[in-house]
């Protein structure tokens, strides 16, 4: 893949998707990146402020359901990979309201599935439908020591994992059906800036920042496998260019925490960098009831990922919060802005 290439990141205006994109505009010159998102209330162009001007970047407002426009951007741009990232990413809401769910993540995935089979027309040569899943379709582990590794059958719990779950197999169907050349893989949670502070690592330090109660569902005793989020977006790369068509990768940080243990890390850190004496907020630690179906934990085996393309997480967990306290502590506007809901009717203004 070392020739130019026209790519569509689906939700490149949201969290990881943010991170993807720049990595792509900045580390590939001679690619093109168009960023098709919907600028939901996840989605945000501030992310990328700083590489909106550059010559191979283009930003397109679309709805990934929408078939007729999908179709259009794939002619227009000429399309020859998709990294599929767009979705709704968050599990509270699905409980609340499943049905976007339902729409976007297989809806959505099925119709930008259509539309590359369509365009592209087999033989498939040089092309790609990159899709972005979570470790969440595995369902939930106890606590004893196993992971999951890509061949765990998959047993999602939530609204949401089992809308990414149904993407997912729909995207393997338009592989075994049709030949369209596809790649899978399934991430841990992630951290870092630019995450939308509804999210347990934002939304706590922007609690404490504003001496608010910090909900822990349950006992706290549950347990996540957090990688840095350009960790992340450096797993893709390497995957989009050096994956093999049709296999999944497990991408993962070998990270586990309780959310307690966690939830006193960010504290600690909070407290310190705003200068107030280190566990002053411990105070503002509430336990609420628990998350409807709520996994006990999760903790993915990334190995393949490391023996066959050579990839590991870079950052320590204690230098990845270090930096992502202080990246949301100097942004505080944007933390502001994103949760006042303002900026989205100023760059809907801009990009009429
Ligand atoms: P996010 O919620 O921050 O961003 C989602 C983006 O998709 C937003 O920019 C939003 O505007 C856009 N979007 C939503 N509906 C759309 C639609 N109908 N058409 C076009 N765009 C639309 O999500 P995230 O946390 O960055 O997650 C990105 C992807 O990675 C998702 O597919 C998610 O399932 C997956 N994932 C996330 C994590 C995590 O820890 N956050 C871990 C593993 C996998
Ligand atoms: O594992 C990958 C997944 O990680 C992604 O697929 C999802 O898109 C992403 O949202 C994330 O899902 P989680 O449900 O694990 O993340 P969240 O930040 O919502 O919650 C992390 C843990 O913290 C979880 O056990 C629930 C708990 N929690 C969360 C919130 C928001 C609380 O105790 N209190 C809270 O207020």
């Amino acid at each position: 893949m070392s020739k130019n290439r026209n790519i569509l990141i689906t939700g490149g205006a949201g969290f990881i998707g943010s991170h993807v994109v720049r990595l792509f505009v900045n580390k590939y010159p001679q690619y093109n990146i168009i960023n098709l998102d919907a600028l939901t209330y996840a989605g945000n162009l501030e992310n990328l402020k700083d590489i909106e001007n550059k010559p191979n970047y283009t930003f397109v407002k679309a709805d990934i359901c929408d078939y007729d426009t999908i179709v259009k951007i794939f002619n227009d741009y000429k399309i020859d990979s998709v990294i599929h990232l767009a979705a709704e990413s968050h599990v509270d809401r699905s409980i609340k309201d499943p049905f976007i769910f339902a729409k976007t993540n297989v809806l959505g995935t099925l119709t930008l599935l259509q539309a590359a089979k369509e365009y592209w027309q087999a033989p498939y040569k040089d092309n790609l439908f990159y899709h972005i899943s979570t470790d969440e379709v595995y369902g939930t582990l106890e606590f004893d020591g196993t992971f999951f590794t890509e061949d765990r059958k998959y047993e999602p719990h939530s609204p949401y994992s089992a809308s990414k779950a149904s993407s997912d197999h729909f995207v393997r169907a338009f592989h075994d059906t049709y030949g369209l050349p596809i790649i899978i893989t399934n991430c841990s949670n992630n951290y870092g800036p630019y995450q939308f502070p509804e999210k347990l690592i934002p939304l706590f330090i922007n609690n404490i920042r504003h001496n608010k109660p910090l909900p822990v569902y349950g006992k706290g005793e549950n347990v996540r496998d957090w990688l840095f989020v350009e960790d992340h977006a450096r797993a893709i790369d390497i995957i989009f260019h050096k994956g093999k068509v049709a296999d999944t990768y497990n991408i993962g940080g070998f990270n586990e925490w309780k959310n307690i243990d966690l939830i006193k890390v960010i504290i600690k850190t909070v407290d310190r960098l705003l200068g107030k004496p280190e566990g002053t907020s411990l105070s503002l630690i509430t336990y609420v009831t628990d998350r409807a179906g709520h996994d006990l934990r999760y903790a993915i085996d990334s190995t393949k990922l490391k023996n066959e393309l050579g990839w590991e997480p870079s950052l320590q967990f204690e230098e990845g919060i270090e930096k992502t306290v202080k990246w949301y502590l100097e942004n505080q506007q944007w933390l502001d802005n994103v949760t006042s809901g303002d900026y989205q009717v100023y760059y809907e203004r801009m990009y009429k």
